[in-house]
């Protein structure tokens, strides 16, 4: 990269940061960004490996906040397995909490270790730990035998 698009990138970086004063929740365009990812099932492999690397020492390698390192931490690392955190905010929310890290927790940002491709890659792999949305009782998925359309979309 050359030195003023870095320069750049920074600057950026720490503008999306959230410094002191700045609301700690993403910007509307990261909001309604969509993942360019979701539902590779390539992208959901490398993701899992990322998570594996970057985040389970504290979320745990199952996503549900047991992690090694998670002893003491206040508060505790999410559970970003169960209903309360993945299903509950968009895929760019989820994005520019990783590149951002949370304040006023142990949750780091990631702008820097991991790429965009890479951050998309982990919410990818977040989104399938969760059950299908079609699979509500009545609907198609839902029957016994009944193929689920996301899955059967490839
Ligand atoms: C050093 C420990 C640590 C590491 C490493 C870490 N996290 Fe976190 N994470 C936390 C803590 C602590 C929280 C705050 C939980 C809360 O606010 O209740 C958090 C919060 C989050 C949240 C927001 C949950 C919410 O409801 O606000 C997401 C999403 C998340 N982490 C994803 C990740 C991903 C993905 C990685 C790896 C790229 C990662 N974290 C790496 C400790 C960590």
């Amino acid at each position: 990269m050359k030195r003023g698009a870095r320069t750049l990138a920074l600057a950026l970086a720490l503008t999306f940061a959230a410094g002191p004063g700045q609301a700690d929740e993403p910007p509307a365009e990261v909001l309604a960004r969509a993942n360019p990812f979701a539902g590779d099932p390539d992208a959901i492999r490398r993701g899992k490996g990322l998570f594996l690397e970057n985040c389970a020492p504290c979320h745990g390698a199952a996503a549900d906040g047991r992690g090694p390192g998670a002893v003491g931490l206040r508060p505790p690392p999410a559970d970003l397995s169960g209903p309360d955190v993945v299903p509950r905010h968009p895929d760019g929310w989820l994005f520019w909490r990783i590149a951002n890290g949370k304040r006023g927790t142990a949750m780091p940002p990631f702008a820097f270790a991991l790429t965009e491709a890479e951050r998309w890659s982990i919410v990818s792999w977040l989104r399938s730990l969760q059950p299908p949305p079609a699979a509500a009782p009545g609907s198609a998925a839902g029957r016994p035998g009944a193929v689920a359309p996301l899955a059967s979309a490839h």
